[in-house]
């Protein structure tokens, strides 16, 4: 899909489709009263009037109407689309707005279309969300499906905006289509993308946007005495690996931070030995999504070039119960010393992420942001809606959730008080790699708390919003790539 920015008289622009966007009316008010729906019903002779009268326009949020040949219009369509009340228009209802817009278009088999975005934010603002609501919108999927309709795809879209605003529109597309890579990523069965198959998509990540990259094998994490990674590792004929990807800037001076970022790439999660039930099971190929995350991360950053050093730390295995597969009760020593007793196999998520943490803190990295589907608890906690988030700086956690604002990705912050460390005691080794079962979610972030040291460290459980099972008007269905635009714009701002 082509996207680009175009200033023109809206009368005059010529196209499959003119998409606007109307609010619902307000208390006391008998029809829409926005400045979209009175200027549109003027030069539509009050088409838009007689839409609302018949009860067809609602404006309500997401809710469309399509007109053909809309008189006093060039446009050959005019769509517009409900984006609810007016007072709770935010970047993110743009957002949403005009990916329904794309992905209703899309199914009518329009090619192209002309978006005029709204909002009583300032136009960068309504540019960038726009695009980014865009091209989210247009990603698929059906890789595997051998039928796809040709008619059914979307080859150019021009925002209404001034063209000085081209650079935002750059960098929107640039995140958005990060965010479509950990998509596509997430989405490739266990047989397609194993940890061999990552790390040759991390390699070509690096290669394309210029960023260093060093792969540790097997042998290499021996020599780290990373016990951990290489416990879940050992049940799976798969060898594993950590990647290791490196973006530096250019710089005066040297930089106070270095952020690094941490992802849980486990291409299969069958549990090991401690086997998951079989129904549902398939969607355990989603269980790379953290370190598809921090890929997808890198390769917008690598265009955008942040001010400060940022690495990624992708420890990347299958969990499977091979012959050679570690047992519940097994010990494991990890790189930084502590013993864990591998209660449960399944728990095999904070096991490899500890010893990338401690990597990455011996790598000199100042802050650490790791992303995990790490717990079925944090779907208990908070359904598929918000992200948990965990942390040991405050000041950190205070940035991510800025960003997670900004970005309109939905995070919620999470308990770690001490008390919850009582749970992880175990009578022969440091740590159980386990609690009670109360709380799991949040005894699993206080493992890997225990790894991050005195290193300010946030967690991103996202276990619950990883994977959409209902697709949304604005969104397929399968991977959402969340957390990819926070952790970028905060790596931005940094
Ligand atoms: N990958 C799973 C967590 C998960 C669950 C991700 C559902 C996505 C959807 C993780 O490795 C796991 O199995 N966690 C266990 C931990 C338990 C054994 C303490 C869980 O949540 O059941
Ligand atoms: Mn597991
Ligand atoms: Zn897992």
């Amino acid at each position: 899909m082509n996207l680009s920015l175009t200033w023109k008289t809206t009368v005059s622009i010529s196209t499959e489709a003119l998409v606007i966007l109307v609010h619902e009316k307000g208390a006391g008010e008998d029809a829409p009263a926005g400045e979209v729906f009175t200027r549109f019903d003027a030069l539509t002779g009050g088409l838009l009037a007689d839409l609302f009268r018949a009860g067809e326009l609602t404006g309500k949020s997401l809710d469309p109407v399509l007109v053909h040949r809309p008189p006093g219009l060039a446009a050959n369509r005019l769509l517009v689309m409900g984006c609810g009340k007016r007072e709770k228009f935010t970047p993110a209802e743009l957002r949403k707005a005009a990916g329904a817009a794309l992905r209703f278009l899309k199914g009518k088999s329009v090619h192209e279309f002309v978006l005029a975005p709204a909002g009583s934010f300032a136009p960068d603002k309504q540019v960038a969300a726009a695009a980014e609501g865009l091209v989210a919108a247009d990603f698929e999927p059906d890789a595997y499906k051998t039928d796809k309709k040709d008619d059914k795809r979307i080859d150019r879209v021009a925002i209404l905006a001034e063209e000085t605003l081209q650079p935002v529109l750059d960098r929107a597309i640039v995140t958005a289509q990060a965010q479509n890579l950990a998509r596509e990523l997430i989405n490739e069965p266990a047989n397609r993308m194993t940890p061999k198959d990552l790390v040759a998509r991390a390699e070509r990540v690096a290669f394309d946007g210029g960023l260093e990259i060093d792969v540790l094998d097997a042998d290499r994490m021996k020599t780290l005495k990373m016990g951990a990674l290489l416990g879940v590792a050992q049940g799976s004929d798969e060898p594993p690996a950590l990647i290791v990807m490196r973006y530096q800037p250019i710089l005066a001076s040297p930089s106070r931070f270095h952020l690094g970022l941490v992802g849980k790439a486990v291409t299969f999660d069958s549990g090991g030995i401690s086997i998951k039930p079989a129904e549902g099971m398939e969607k355990m190929k989603y269980d790379m999504a953290g370190g598809a995350t921090m890929i997808a991360v890198m390769h917008a950053l690598a265009q955008l070039k942040p001010a400060i050093p940022v690495s990624a730390f992708i420890p990347t295995v299958e969990n499977m119960p091979g012959s050679r597969a570690q047992r519940p009760g097994d010990i494991q020593t990890t790189m930084s010393g502590k013993t864990v007793e591998v209660i449960n196999t399944d728990a095999e998520g904070r096991l490899i992420l500890a010893d990338a943490i401690t990597y990455a803190r011996r790598q000199g990295c100042t802050h650490l942001v790791d992303a995990a589907t790490l717990t079925g608890a944090i779907v208990v906690a908070l359904g598929h809606h918000n992200v948990g988030v965990f942390s040991n700086d405050q000041a950190l956690q205070d940035r991510l959730l800025e960003s997670a604002r900004e970005c309109g990705e939905k995070m919620w912050p999470m308990p770690l008080d001490e008390e919850y460390r009582d749970q992880l005691k175990s009578i022969i080794a440091d740590l159980p790699n386990v609690g009670s079962r109360w709380g799991g979610a949040i005894t699993a972030a206080m493992f890997l708390k225990e790894f991050a040291e005195t290193t300010p460290w946030v967690h991103l459980d996202i276990a619950g919003t990883a994977w959409l099972d209902d697709a949304k008007p604005y969104l397929s269905k399968g991977p959402s790539g969340v957390a990819v635009r926070t952790l970028t714009d905060l790596a931005m701002k940094m």
